[in-house]
């Protein structure tokens, strides 16, 4: 059994769906369950993983991390042998409006959860200690901004995050940090570059812009367009994750992305034109038309780039999709998956959008 925090949310769902299909594609005769510790926030959603809470495989509770009473029950009664930390808040431009919620769940959530584990796996056997992990899913804007010749984020680069949402990740990686080093918890830590992928919330770039231009409404591309981010398709990701968890070494970090530097004008254009050929405008106007530059996001990081050498050569992880088949298949899943969209975009979701755009 491992427990998951977040696994309502983009990745862990993701990461829910590979959990099963790997140990599916492994032949193993009895597939290891996964409990999802979710506080079900704006972007949680359990029809994400239905299928597997449907069929038993995924349990869900909904409670907050911070809720030390909520976690502590939740470790007694499942005894999970790994806990896989997604759960945060994770939208940076959410972060510049409303820093508080990435303070509490992102910092006092880890804190609640890295001292209840602390409880739990101290009171353990000692092959049961030892075989134990905590692996907190982290982010590459912990580093901050590289220049266009700066060389890509390596494990020993030093941390200089520009956002309330990176500051507040940084900030729990260092708490992660600070229990192996003191209490020898076996923690194992991953910095990711940007994902994509099914069931990504409409609020980051990629859904945001497929979903706009079948709308017909504007892409809103902030300042110039040239910022650069390092795309990984999300089960690569997941792929990742399972290989740290098994073979990782506790107490270290692993970088995670895809050598797949692409400008933001440049996945806006190709999106733009995936759908020109899936889902051809009814005027015949291409979707490019629809792009328009709009204020930039303050703070806005330039450039992020992962130096993946350390995963590759230590763990053999590579990943298996390119920009082109990870973007085709991200493309097709949502012009084919109307039900999920309809349910996330709520009211709360709109009144967002507003909140966003309006002044830009
Ligand atoms: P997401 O926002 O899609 O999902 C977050 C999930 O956490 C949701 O299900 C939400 O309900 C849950 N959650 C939020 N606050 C909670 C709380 N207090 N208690 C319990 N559950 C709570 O995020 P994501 O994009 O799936 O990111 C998952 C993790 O991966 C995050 O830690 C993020 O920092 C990290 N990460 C994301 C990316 C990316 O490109 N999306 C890249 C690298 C790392
Ligand atoms: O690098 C990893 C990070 O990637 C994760 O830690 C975060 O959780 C995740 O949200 C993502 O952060 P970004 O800020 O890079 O992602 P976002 O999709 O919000 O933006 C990607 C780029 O696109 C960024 O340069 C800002 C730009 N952008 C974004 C939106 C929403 C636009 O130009 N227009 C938009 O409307």
């Amino acid at each position: 059994m491992i427990l998951i925090t977040g696994g309502a949310g983009f990745i862990g769902g993701n990461f829910v769906h590979h959990w099963f299909e790997r140990q599916a594609k492994l032949g193993l005769s009895e597939q290891e369950p996964v409990v999802v510790f979710d506080k079900l926030t704006y972007a949680g959603n359990p029809n994400t993983i239905a299928e597997h809470l449907k069929a038993g495989r995924a349990t869900l509770i909904q409670a907050d991390i911070a809720d030390r009473d909520a976690v502590r029950q939740a470790l007694a009664q499942y005894r999970p042998r790994a806990i896989l930390h997604f759960a945060a808040e994770s939208h940076v431009d959410r972060s510049i409006h409303g820093p508080g919620e990435f303070i509490q769940t992102n910092m006092v959530g880890t804190f609640s959860l890295l001292e209840e584990t602390r409880q739990y796996w101290g009171q353990m056997a000692e092959a049961e200690k030892a075989a134990f992990r905590f692996l907190h899913v982290s982010t590459d804007e912990v580093y901050g901004s590289l220049s266009d010749t700066d060389p890509a984020f390596s494990e020993t680069t030093p941390y200089a995050p520009n956002s309330p949402y990176s500051a507040s990740k940084a900030g729990s990686d260092h708490l992660v940090r600070a229990y192996h080093h003191t209490y020898g918890m076996p923690t194992l830590t991953t910095n990711c570059s940007n994902n994509y992928g099914p069931y990504h919330f409409p609020e980051k770039l990629i859904p945001l812009m497929i979903l706009n231009a079948l709308e017909g409404k504007p892409l809103p591309v902030y300042g110039d367009g040239l910022n650069i981010r390092d795309w990984l398709y999300v089960r690569d990701h997941c792929e990742a994750i399972c290989q740290v968890l098994e073979k990782g070494r506790t107490g270290e970090t692993y970088n995670v992305g895809g050598i797949n530097e692409i400008k933001n004008i440049d996945v806006v254009t190709t999106i733009c034109q995936k759908l020109d050929e899936l889902r051809p405008r009814a005027d015949g106007s291409k979707y490019e038309s629809l792009i328009t530059y709009v204020k930039d996001r303050p703070g806005h990081d330039r450039r992020y780039a992962i130096d993946p050498r350390k995963i590759q050569s230590e763990i053999g992880w590579a990943p298996s999709e390119t920009f082109e088949s990870g973007i085709n298949k991200t493309v097709s899943w949502y012009l084919e998956n109307n039900a999920w969209i309809d349910t996330v975009r709520s009211g709360s979701y709109r009144d967002w959008l507003a909140q966003n755009y309006a002044g830009r």
